[in-house]
């Protein structure tokens, strides 16, 4: 349809990509040879078939196994410049990519290797690229601020800090004290919360970690006067479309609330969030969310418009797509 070819090609800002999850199962199988990794599935389409989520968790175990192929910089560095050359396609301008160290120091990988690898691509890659280093939310508040000291070395090879992982039992507030430090070394701040957490896991990261954006986010429907008070603050909430149906945040994509955020006056935006593992890349997204939702041509402006206001592009940047 027309609707469908202008979405597909307006230029647009990918703001809520975790690299890892950008990891291909042929990709996965590649690096499992390269490397001499053991993996617990026999084939691609084995290890594609586990793809069937229920909940974030489930999504998780599989996510974290498919990451232990990742052991040089040279692996870390064709994952990246894979998804840069799939996101060009999908005429992504800008990505803010996430990656999660802890999953690869844990496992001994160097810290430099992980940062250097991504980063390369990133300069290297056919569009524009920032990094920026999540703590896993599971893990202890020490051990994200050990992390962070041992990335000091490569400050200015990420420009901010973001919370992903398990996120129900695990409020912002763990994170307190590692997101005041990283506010201090001048990095901007990010958290996921609201995609399995209550609507209050939002309001502590906005008022508590002092967040820019927020990821996910979706739940804030469920109170009014959050939903208020994030769109007067004009706090940038990350949607994921794909990902928010195959974990089940939302039955169906007709039950999404994208329309509805909207509505309300949210600066919201679709990104693709694991596309390796979600079923698609950002058009694919935009796609799901267009065929199921009564969303038309100024939905879509709207949407890319977002997504380049709720970027860390200098100003000056930004005003070339605003
Ligand atoms: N939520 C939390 N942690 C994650 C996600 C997500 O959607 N993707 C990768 N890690
Ligand atoms: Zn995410």
């Amino acid at each position: 349809t027309q609707m469908r070819s202008i979405v597909q090609n307006m230029p647009k800002a990918e703001l809520h990509i975790h690299i890892e999850g950008s990891l291909e199962p042929e990709l996965i199988f590649a690096l499992a040879q390269r490397n001499g990794v053991k993996l617990a599935y026999q084939s691609v389409e084995e290890l594609r078939a586990a793809y069937a989520f229920t909940n974030l968790q489930s999504f998780l175990d599989i996510y974290y196994a498919g990451a232990s192929v990742l052991l040089k910089e040279q692996d870390f560095y064709d994952m990246t410049m894979a998804y840069l050359q799939r996101a060009k396609a999908d005429h992504v301008r800008h990505a803010e990519i996430f990656f999660d160290p802890q999953t690869h120091t844990a496992r001994g990988v160097p810290m430099a290797d992980v940062i250097n690898g991504i980063h390369r691509a990133a300069t290297e890659g056919p569009i524009s690229a920032k990094l920026i280093l999540c703590f896993l939310r599971h893990l202890s508040e020490e051990d994200a601020l050990a992390t962070l000291e041992a990335a000091l070395p490569f400050r200015e090879q990420f420009i901010g800090v973001g919370l992903d992982s398990s996120e129900v039992g695990h409020p912002p507030e763990k994170f307190a004290r590692v997101f005041a430090r990283a506010r201090d070394l001048g990095l901007h701040l990010v958290a996921h919360a609201g995609e399995e957490g209550p609507p209050a896991y939002i309001e502590t990261a906005v008022d508590l970690l002092k967040v820019e954006r927020v990821d996910h986010g979706v739940r804030c429907l469920e109170d009014p006067a959050l939903t208020r008070r994030l769109a007067a603050l004009r706090m940038p909430l990350t949607v994921c479309p794909l990902s928010n149906t195959k974990l089940r945040v939302f039955d169906q994509m007709k039950d999404h609330n994208l329309l509805d955020l909207l509505d309300a006056g949210l600066v919201a935006m679709v990104n693709s969030d694991d596309p390796a593992y979600f079923g698609g890349y950002m058009n694919d997204n935009f796609v799901a969310v267009f065929d199921a939702l009564p969303l038309g041509l100024a939905h879509a402006h709207q949407l890319a418009r977002n997504s380049f206001e709720a970027s860390f592009l200098p100003a000056q940047e930004k005003q070339k797509y605003l």
